[in-house]
């Protein structure tokens, strides 16, 4: 790999975001019972569930999603940032990570924290990490469209491999602890899938509680939301002149970018790779 990265349990991860001190303060990390992870592989809803759960866990008010950054809101277990903010999260916490589930801390078995696994179709993961990466100075340029779908098949990025991602966090033995959404039900459905972390999470808000998280979570409002749409990230790390953060929020922008070519490889590389996994998603 580049300069940019470096391997952590033969895993790759930026060298700008992540560092040795700060994956040992993941690794002691003492998890509580109330706390609340989001799980996701890299471009799966991420950000949207930053916004989301905190409006949840604080009643549909709007404060902390208007005034605090995302990363600082609900930030990473093993990036820097959560050395410096941790004293100023309030219980319930709330975390994400792009952890796969074996490299979670020891902690974290122990406890009953809930914990949310958003997946989405990988072609558009694939697409949405491209756009990520010619934005995102830190990361490698991505070369062309093809190169970039070559070493995203073969693990060669950032977390690895999509299929073992999703299925380090389908083979757990986590019971009612955890619950599995997508990034494509969310954007069909997104009331519905907000009643539904409200459920899993406990939070009893009122049907117009969660109808208004459901409007204020959609695409143009945080596209709007300097403290969620990373305008406040310096130019020297991401250029949102090549593409915003928040670039399109779709469902199917792989077909604006995969050959058919392209399509029946990627399909037959993932289909291959998940041979034998008993759950299906609303792509496959
Ligand atoms: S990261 O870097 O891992 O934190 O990225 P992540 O937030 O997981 O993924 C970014 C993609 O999520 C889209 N997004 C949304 N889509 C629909 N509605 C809302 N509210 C929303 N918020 C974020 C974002 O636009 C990225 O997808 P693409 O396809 O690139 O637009």
């Amino acid at each position: 790999c580049s300069d940019k990265y470096f391997f952590h349990h033969g895993l790759m991860l930026p060298k700008a975001t992540h560092t040795d001190a700060s994956l040992k303060f993941a690794a002691d990390f003492q998890f509580n019972d109330d706390d609340i992870v989001i799980a996701t592989y890299p471009k799966s809803g991420t950000t949207w569930m930053q916004e989301i759960v905190p409006l949840m866990v604080n009643g549909g008010d709007l404060t902390p999603v208007q005034t605090i950054p995302n990363w600082n809101r609900v930030p990473w277990l093993e990036e820097m940032v959560l050395a410096d903010v941790i004293g100023t999260l309030k219980s319930p916490r709330m975390l994400v990570t792009h952890l796969p589930y074996h490299l979670m801390p020891s902690s974290f078995f122990s406890s009953r924290a809930k914990v949310i696994y958003v997946a989405r179709n990988p072609k558009d993961v694939l697409v949405s990490s491209y756009h990520f990466h010619k934005m995102a100075i830190f990361l490698d340029d991505p070369g062309t469209f093809q190169e970039f779908n070559d070493i995203f098949l073969k693990g060669r990025v950032m977390f690895g491999k999509w299929t073992d991602h999703v299925k380090s966090w389908r083979h757990t033995d986590l019971g009612d602890r955890v619950l599995y959404a997508t990034y494509d039900e969310m954007v069909q459905n997104l009331r519905g899938t907000v009643g539904e972390f409200s459920t899993f999470l406990g939070t009893n808000l009122s049907e117009e509680t969660l109808q208004g998280i459901a409007d204020h979570c959609c695409f143009k409002n945080m596209s709007a939301n300097s403290m969620s749409n990373y305008s406040l990230v310096p130019k020297e790390y991401m250029d949102p002149s090549v593409s915003p953060f928040l670039r399109k929020g779709i469902v199917g922008d792989w077909k604006n970018h995969f050959t058919p070519e392209e399509d029946l490889q990627f399909s037959a590389c993932i289909n291959e790779d998940m041979k034998g996994e008993s759950y299906s998603f609303p792509w496959s």
